[in-house]
């Protein structure tokens, strides 16, 4: 496997990266525009190299610098993989502010840039707004399919790998996680998973999989005495498939991020043409 050469594009704190990582790869770049989240993604790949860049701007000046990257770091006939998480607050239904347009400019930008760059394969990843289910090659799925102990729900458009070889396993619920992690002195069996935000009076049982991770740190309700539980940082950084060993930055940057378990298993499935 090491010899994928995975770029992250809008890379956050490193939640795909880390996967990639975990999968054998070698993260060579990574992009963001946010200061203190790349800072935290250099503390775990300490190894890639980090852009602090505006993404969504010039895309010939843009793509000429990625073509100028991968031609100086890559050996000649390597497998490229170029992954994006465009931000995806503005095609997010749980935003009531969302400005769809520019949603979409950023995904067109970004495939633009695939067509560009034409590394050996993509990925972009995004919630799942129902214009994007028509782009080609555009794949639905649950994470809670793929080892992430939540129902978040995800698009990857994709090209030159089939995301059906992605390697599917049972659903782990939030108790299977809890009991797992626990350091509290809890019985995890009395509580219930408590929806997040404005629609926080909705509940599911602890033998099913977390909602969404969201900023709002993950609340239980004791289902006898009424009492709320809510996770801390590192809880919920472990929902996220996050290693215990990670620097998971702050709960936007947890909650932005592609689970790691996801993306070790759709670059461990990735396929380079003619092998
Ligand atoms: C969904 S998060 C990415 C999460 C990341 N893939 C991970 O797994 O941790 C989107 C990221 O896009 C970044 N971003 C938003 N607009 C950007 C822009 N115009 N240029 C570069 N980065 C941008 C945000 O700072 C944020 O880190």
């Amino acid at each position: 496997m090491d010899n994928i050469y995975v770029i992250d594009l809008f890379c956050g704190c490193g939640g795909f990266s880390e996967g990639a990582r975990q999968a054998g790869a070698n993260v060579i770049l990574a992009v963001d525009n946010w200061k203190e989240a790349l800072d935290i993604h250099e503390l775990n790949h300490p190894e890639t190299t980090h852009w602090d860049t505006e993404l969504g701007r010039d895309i010939e000046e843009f793509s000429v610098k990625l073509k100028r990257f991968i031609s100086d770091n890559v050996p000649a006939g390597k497998h490229v993989h170029i992954h994006s998480s465009p931000p995806c607050q503005n095609l997010s239904a749980v935003n009531s502010k969302r400005k769809i347009v520019e949603g979409y400019e950023m995904i067109d930008w970004t495939i633009e840039l695939m067509v560009r760059v034409s590394p050996t394969t993509w990925s972009l990843e995004n919630v799942c707004h129902p214009n994007l289910y028509t782009y080609p090659n555009a794949f639905r799925f649950k994470m809670e399919d793929y080892g992430v102990p939540q129902s978040r729900r995800r698009v990857v458009i994709c090209n030159g790998f089939d995301p059906k070889a992605i390697e599917t396993s049972p659903v782990i619920s939030a108790f299977d996680v809890l009991s797992q992690y626990n350091d509290r002195d809890v019985n995890w069996l009395d509580y219930e998973i408590m929806s997040s935000g404005s629609y926080n009076r909705i509940f599911r049982s602890i033998r099913k999989p977390c909602y969404t991770i969201l900023w709002h740190r993950q609340a239980f309700r004791n289902k006898n005495d009424k009492s709320i539980l809510t996770l801390s940082g590192k809880e919920t950084s472990i929902f996220q498939t996050f290693p215990s060993t990670f620097h998971v930055g702050n709960g936007q940057m947890i909650a932005n991020a592609v689970p790691p378990e996801f993306s070790r298993r759709l670059v461990s499935s990735l396929l380079t043409p003619g092998q």
